[in-house]
């Protein structure tokens, strides 16, 4: 894991405040990275990013899903509407839950979807509340990440699992070059450290959860920050947060200038970016780590 100092809660809900208008206006409803297997439109490409969480995960239609990070509700929607999940979405910010409950009330689901603006590090849910936790770049964002999973694997039920999509340092070892870079991203969009996938499997299964699949989509991801830089430039975003840079905040004007900073991440390999699937064993014996029936599968697609 590499960690980087001088990141606060507060600093990341505001940015979340602040920025969200922009990530719609810039991107689309949906806060992450695309998944390209060709040229696909960037608004396509998101979409397939969540259906290959779906795919790799297995949710099965009608399970309960807690969507950790559910930013204006892309996933939480998405879920709900063609998976027909009941979806609970917890975000840092009140303006994106107010969005996301805007969006799912618009949509008819108002049944199926609930938001509610809390701190995935200290909410609480009760033992055995949901079938899956589902969580897209988010927990990039959270400060004690394996304190969080062990909390969160207590909020599933036996059988249910866990779908992430996630920011990562590169493989270790780290040359003193990767880590420069990775503390630039961290600094520029506001993550305490950044995990390697590595990690994360050991978080998981400390957690007393079975790691099912680790995919590296990182090719297939990096087109993401191309598309962004290159609408922030054309549409004169860029220009309009440099001028107004006092209104929108330091951390604001940082993460809008700072595309190529995680680009060139990508590129040298100081970064990767993965989706990781893991599952709550059925039995108490098993979930104390007596029994691991699964081997994790590792891959590109
Ligand atoms: C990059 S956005 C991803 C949003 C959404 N998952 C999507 O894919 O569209 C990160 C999200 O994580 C949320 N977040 C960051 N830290 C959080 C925390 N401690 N608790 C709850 N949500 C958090 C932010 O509010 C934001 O919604």
């Amino acid at each position: 894991m590499i960690s980087f100092d001088g990141i606060s809660k507060s600093r990341i809900r505001t940015h979340y405040e602040v920025a969200t208008l922009f990530y719609r206006l810039l991107w689309g409803v949906h806060i992450h990275h695309g998944l390209w297997h060709a040229n696909e439109s960037s608004r396509l490409a998101q979409r397939q990013l969540v259906e290959h969480l779906l795919a790799e995960s297995g949710i099965p239609r009608g399970a309960s899903v807690v969507d950790v990070g559910c930013g204006m509700g892309g996933s939480s929607i998405h879920l709900a509407r063609h998976h027909e999940c009941h979806v609970t979405g917890i975000t840092l910010s009140g303006m994106q839950r107010n969005w996301a409950g805007t969006s799912a009330t618009m949509k008819g689901l108002r049944s199926r979807t609930r938001f509610l603006r809390q701190d995935a590090e200290t909410v609480e849910f009760a033992p055995a509340s949901f079938d899956y936790l589902w969580s897209i770049e988010c927990t990039e964002h959270l400060f004690d990440k394996p304190a969080f999973f062990r909390r969160a694997a207590d909020w599933l039920r036996p059988g249910g699992g866990v779908a992430l999509c996630i920011w990562l340092a590169g493989d270790e070892p780290h040359s003193d070059e990767d880590i420069d870079q990775v503390k630039k991203v961290c600094d520029a969009f506001l993550c305490p450290s950044l995990g390697t996938s590595a990690d994360y499997a050991t978080w998981l299964r400390d957690a007393g959860l079975e790691v099912g699949s680790i995919c590296d989509l990182t090719p297939k991801i990096t087109r993401t920050w191309e598309i962004c830089d290159s609408r922030i430039k054309r549409t004169g975003m860029a220009q309009l947060v440099r001028t107004f840079r006092g209104a929108f905040g330091g951390d604001f004007w940082k993460f809008a200038d700072n595309f190529n900073l995680i680009l060139n991440a990508y590129r040298s390999g100081a970064m990767k970016y993965a989706s990781i699937v893991a599952r709550k064993p059925m039995s108490d014996e098993a979930a104390a780590g007596g029994i691991s029936s699964i081997r994790p599968r590792v891959e590109g697609v």
